[in-house]
């Protein structure tokens, strides 16, 4: 790709996705569970630009959403309802009605109270809520802390004993249907054991259950497979998916599975300008036009990203790269080695696919950067750069009836 050539076009900071690369890991992950029924439902949070979306559902893609936007955003492009999955560990009222009202595939249920609510919502509305309960296995899935969901100290889930007692509850109700069970354990998961050892406990689960009649037709395996930043190794996905058939020892269901950061992750690019590079008698700095609130994933989770510099490959010295915005935390990378730069040189930060855009912001009042697609050679605009009235917006309307109430 010529990076060059796009920063030219579109300005930076720009992030850049290769939709041949999105349609190969979708195709791929799809054709692992061949000869089984199954669902891939794109995890929207990873990159939910709605071309991606599309182009997701033109594929046959299902979603999984996790508030009511993210279930707007699946329909507008067109997916099927029957596709789309909502999970949340906190949902609101008015999320769990409009989501019963577009009658989508499966509300994921992650608590109890949860679950009365939603029948009550249900009742309200006279229609029977399919539902998955969300099982947290107790298994370490051994990634980044904040993103490791699958252990019972977190958030997420309940216990396979209250889940079943959910199940139960939910089988007398006139206004809910048992029709999925479902498990997450977290994100950037590079070892197959874990997965296998809930996809275990969970099966378990699902047997009980059906012994108790309760029929359920979906095991959802979550997202979470990781990808290559560095030097990780991808789960081998022949081997992903012969693990979770094996635990289910031939049950007969539908497999869901919900990959974010699989499928878009190694697909994008965000592309930075050089500003100016300086030394401050102890380190150098390469200063780019893109920062913390475009990519935040450095600061937050100390994830490493590779970055080249395009079009130069002697990599001399060390150094830190690093953005406008002024806190020490906000940096693309810390101590890589880069060649000199000057003013205009492109930067290339790897692996923003996933988690990126998505996780952007306004901070330091900084217009969000602009979304292009690659396809087959040919590049297209898929969001345009936000502008200063944009971000503005929607604080304007009150500045002006203070500055009247002041008159
Ligand atoms: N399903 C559920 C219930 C999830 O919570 C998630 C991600 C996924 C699927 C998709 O996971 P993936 O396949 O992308 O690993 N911002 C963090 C990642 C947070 C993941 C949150 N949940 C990061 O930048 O690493």
């Amino acid at each position: 790709m010529d990076f060059k050539e796009l920063a030219s076009k579109y300005k930076t900071p720009l992030y850049v996705y290769d939709f041949n690369y999105i349609k190969e890991r979708y195709e791929a992950l799809k054709n692992a569970f061949y000869a089984r029924k199954s669902l891939v439902c794109y995890a929207v949070k990873a990159n939910s630009n709605l071309s991606v979306l599309k182009f997701l559902a033109d594929l046959g893609a299902g979603f999984d959403c996790v508030s009511i936007g993210e279930v707007k955003r699946a329909l507008m492009v067109g997916a099927k309802r029957y596709q789309i999955i909502f999970s949340g560990v906190g949902k609101s009222d008015e999320e769990l009605k409009e989501a019963l009202e577009n009658e989508i595939l499966l509300i994921n249920v992650e608590s109890f109270a949860e679950l009365l609510r939603l029948e009550e919502i249900a009742k309200g509305l006279n229609l029977k809520a399919r539902i998955s309960i969300r099982v947290n296995p107790g298994v370490d899935a051994k990634t980044h802390p904040y993103i490791s969901t699958g252990l019972n100290e977190n958030k997420f889930g309940v216990d396979a004993q209250t889940a079943k007692k959910m199940y139960i509850h939910a089988k007398t109700s006139e206004f809910l249907e048992p029709t999925g069970i479902h498990f997450h354990i977290g994100s950037q998961l590079t070892s197959l054991s874990p997965i296998i050892d809930a996809a275990k406990i969970v099966s378990e689960l699902l047997r009980e259950l059906r012994a108790l009649e309760i029929d359920i037709k979906f095991f959802d395996v979550g997202g979470g497979l990781g990808i290559i930043y560095n030097d990780e190794k991808e789960i081998n996905l022949y081997d992903y998916a012969q693990g979770i058939l094996g635990a289910l020892k031939g049950q007969d269901v539908t497999i869901v599975c919900e990959p974010g950061r699989f499928i878009v992750g190694n697909a994008g690019y965000f592309v930075a300008s050089v500003l100016y590079e300086k030394f401050n008698g102890k380190k150098r700095f390469v200063i780019t036009d893109g920062a913390m609130n475009d990519l935040i994933r450095p600061s937050l989770y100390g994830a490493h990203h590779k970055i080249f510099a395009y079009g130069k490959d002697e990599n001399l010295g060390t150094c830190d790269v690093v953005g406008p915005v002024c806190e020490s935390g906000d940096f693309l990378a810390k101590d890589i080695k880069l060649p000199e730069c000057e003013s205009g040189d492109i930067i290339v930060v790897k692996g923003a696919g996933a988690y990126g855009f998505s996780m952007s912001s306004n901070y330091n009042t900084r217009n969000r950067a602009a979304e292009v697609c690659v396809l087959d050679g040919k590049d297209r605009l898929i969001r345009r750069r936000e502008c200063f009235e944009d971000v503005v917006a929607p604080e304007i309307e009150f500045l002006e009836s203070a500055d009247a109430r002041a008159k």
